[in-house]
């Protein structure tokens, strides 16, 4: 019955200001997230002001990699600053909180497919931990080391759990078709208009890409903004419903 759910890097950061928690929305999160009960729980984040101010900084991307390894320094340990904000919120509202971080865990193959170790997961899951992993850089193979992002940790995790719900959070309020939020997205074909055709092969940037990718998963999936949290963790349906096609 694992939940993941995802807090996108925009909302816990300040985007536009390198290496800078939002401080009161985060608190806002982990006093929600506390009120819930937390068992089988995995949380991810993105990347926000910390791990896309160094990627840029560096020029890697999920495609353009590098061999510099100050670069892989920079943008992993920014995350880990990250990550620590992140996980110490948690523990102050009383949720058991761990730290996981990619860098020493994932790699992508030469094509740039993700593997993930996920045992230790499973274990920390089944010892009442509360797993807060992120969006970092990993080696690849015959690249050296390329971005991951967060969506592409919870698709990964959401496959290798079998979870059961799977949530993100992120700077708006579900899909939007103009300022609307979309209820239900059964296929691509269906919001491509909206979404934009070309962005689809890009599986993992923008919504285009978020969408892609969560209709491939096994389980609905919901896209909500901040106040939609509580509703998730308390088994609605917040936001935008991507629905599993048991047919796929
Ligand atoms: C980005 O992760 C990770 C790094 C840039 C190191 P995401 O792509 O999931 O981050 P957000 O949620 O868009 O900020």
């Amino acid at each position: 019955m694992t939940t993941i759910l995802k807090l996108g890097g925009s909302v816990i950061t300040e985007k536009d200001r390198p290496e800078t928690v939002d401080h009161e929305t985060l608190e806002m999160l982990g006093a929600t997230i506390a009120e819930h009960d937390v068992a089988d729980l995995c949380i991810v984040h993105g990347g926000g002001s910390f791990g896309h101010h160094h990627a840029a900084a560096h020029g890697v991307s999920q495609t353009a990699g590098t061999t510099d390894p100050a670069a892989v320094r920079d943008i992993t340990n920014a995350m880990k600053r990250l990550n620590t904000a992140v996980v110490d919120v948690l523990v102050d509202h009383g949720v058991p909180g761990v730290p996981i971080h990619p860098f020493s865990g994932a790699r992508r193959t030469e094509s740039g497919e993700l593997s993930a170790c996920t045992e230790p997961l499973e274990d920390m899951l089944a010892a009442g931990f509360v797993p807060v992993c992120h969006g970092d850089v990993i080696a690849q193979a015959g690249v050296g080391a390329t971005i991951l992002s967060g969506d592409e940790i919870v698709c990964s995790y959401a496959s290798a759990l079998d979870a059961t719900r799977v949530g993100l959070c992120s700077a708006v309020s579900g899909v939007l078709d103009g300022s609307e939020v979309i209820p239900l997205i059964e296929s691509f074909d269906d919001v491509a208009h909206v979404l934009g055709e070309s962005e689809a092969t890009d599986v993992t940037g923008g919504m285009a890409g978020k969408v892609a990718s969560l209709l491939e998963l096994e389980t609905d999936a919901f896209v909500f903004g901040v106040d939609g949290v509580d509703g998730f963790l308390s088994g609605d349906s917040p936001g935008t419903k991507i629905a599993h096609d048991p047919n796929r």
